[in-house]
């Protein structure tokens, strides 16, 4: 099939995909939904397509399997995440599920059997919108999924494992997700850059070196509610005017940090009424940075100013620390892979770092991972506005069917 011939099919199927959401007018799908579950359906047809078995295991991560000649062999992974952001673009997550699917149809088209089995993971939850934990379904493959994390609720207070049991897996099965050491050859994830890199410097496809590491924090800060009319100020605690002054100190600090990240995504006053004094505000902080060592501390700052300033406002406040990702490197062996099959195909050698999270940094631990970035308009990403090129979508599936076939021949194989 030609570049163009397998990008319009890629394109058809990342609209198709897009369109299941938990919302009208707007693409939101959030891990153990309704959502969830149609779009696994959806993407399992075109799997059995593609000449793959399908199951869906206990965290809810769907893997199809397309059989090696030798079905013992330690399988070759693709894949990425199906879950999204609110008001989610179509391509982060869902195009490298795809582009996976595409490549073993290829292959299975042209009745090619590989030496190893090949299978492509749709990871049920990597945004972390719902739980603010992430990386669930990877971690669980690779058998470092916390099981305390389980207890962690959503807004509307139901817990993962209450919402994975309501989806039909298994909390208690956990074990059973999760592979043998030595068992995965190698992970590859392809994705949209999020960033402006590669389309500045007019590249379809890159290669990713490193991604930054992340941590999460809950925070609750108390107040008093009260009326709005008859409480002077200088009576007051009110607990919003406190997390606004949490916001500008957390933007203070990254932006006096070079590489240093900082997000208030989330922010909730209650009991959020005009003529009421916040008694409570929530918000989520996002700390990102390529240094673990910059990070954390940062991070611990971040916290004692927390502290202070609702010490000095007479609030209370709790901070959860939900998620601490450690930056990962790509491994060298899949650069090597990527950058082979990127000159067998003509295209140029780009190296660049990610900035956003992947599923990647979780297989990191546990075998060798890489990733392949694929150029996006304008880096516009975590908006509808994502957008990505037929061209790009089928170049960045040949990259990835020349590295299954390259691995399948020694003599190709550096
Ligand atoms: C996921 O896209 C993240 O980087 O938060
Ligand atoms: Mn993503
Ligand atoms: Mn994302």
């Amino acid at each position: 099939m030609s570049t163009a011939a397998l990008g319009q099919v890629l394109m058809a199927r990342l609209d198709q995909l897009g369109r299941i959401s938990a919302d009208d007018g707007r693409l939101n799908r959030q891990p153990f939904t309704p959502a969830h579950r149609a779009a696994i359906d959806l993407v399992r047809t075109w799997m059995h397509e593609a000449g793959m078995t399908t199951r869906v295991d206990p965290i809810g991560n769907l893997i199809g399997r397309y059989e090696g000649a030798d079905p013992s062999a330690p399988v070759m992974m693709l894949g990425s995440h199906i879950d999204t952001v609110v008001d989610a673009g179509r391509y982060d997550g869902p195009l490298g599920i795809l582009v996976g699917v595409a490549a073993v149809g290829a292959l299975n088209e042209a009745g090619e059997r590989l030496p190893f089995p090949v299978e492509v993971a749709a990871f049920c939850d990597e945004e972390g919108v719902r739980f603010s934990t992430t990386f669930l379904g990877s971690k669980a493959i690779c058998g470092t999924l916390d099981p305390a994390v389980l207890e962690i609720r959503d807004r509307d207070g139901i817990s993962i494992a209450q919402a994975l049991v309501a989806f039909g897996g298994d909390p208690t099965r956990l074990a059973e997700a999760a592979y043998a050491p030595g068992s995965i050859r190698a992970f590859l994830e392809v994705h949209i850059e999020q960033g402006p890199v590669l389309e500045a410097e007019d590249r379809a496809v890159g290669i990713v070196t490193a991604i930054q590491g992340q941590s999460r924090l809950a925070v609750v800060l108390d107040g008093m509610a009260g009326h709005a009319g008859t409480v002077p100020m200088a009576h007051r605690r009110d607990a919003l005017a406190g997390a606004a002054e949490v916001i500008l100190f957390v933007e203070r600090r990254c932006a006096a940090t070079p590489d240093l990240v900082g997000t208030v995504g989330r922010i909730d006053a209650q009991p959020g009424a005009v003529n009421v004094i916040p008694g409570r505000a929530l918000l989520t902080l996002d700390i990102r940075a390529p240094n673990d060592g910059l990070r954390s501390s940062a991070v611990e700052e971040i916290v004692q100013a927390i502290r202070r300033i609702a010490a000095a406002r007479g609030l209370g406040c709790t901070i959860g620390r939900e998620h601490d990702q450690p930056a990962a490197t790509c491994a060298p062996r899949l650069q090597r892979w990527l950058a082979q099959a990127l000159r067998a195909e003509g295209l140029p050698v780009k190296y660049l770092s990610s900035g956003a999270g992947h599923d990647t940094m979780a297989m990191a631990g546990f075998c060798p991972a890489g990733m392949l970035f694929v150029r996006c308009k304008g880096g516009i990403s975590h908006n509808p506005l994502e957008s990505i090129t037929i061209d790009d979508a089928g170049t960045a599936a040949r990259v990835v069917l020349r590295v299954l076939r390259d691995l399948a021949d020694p003599k190709a194989r550096t």
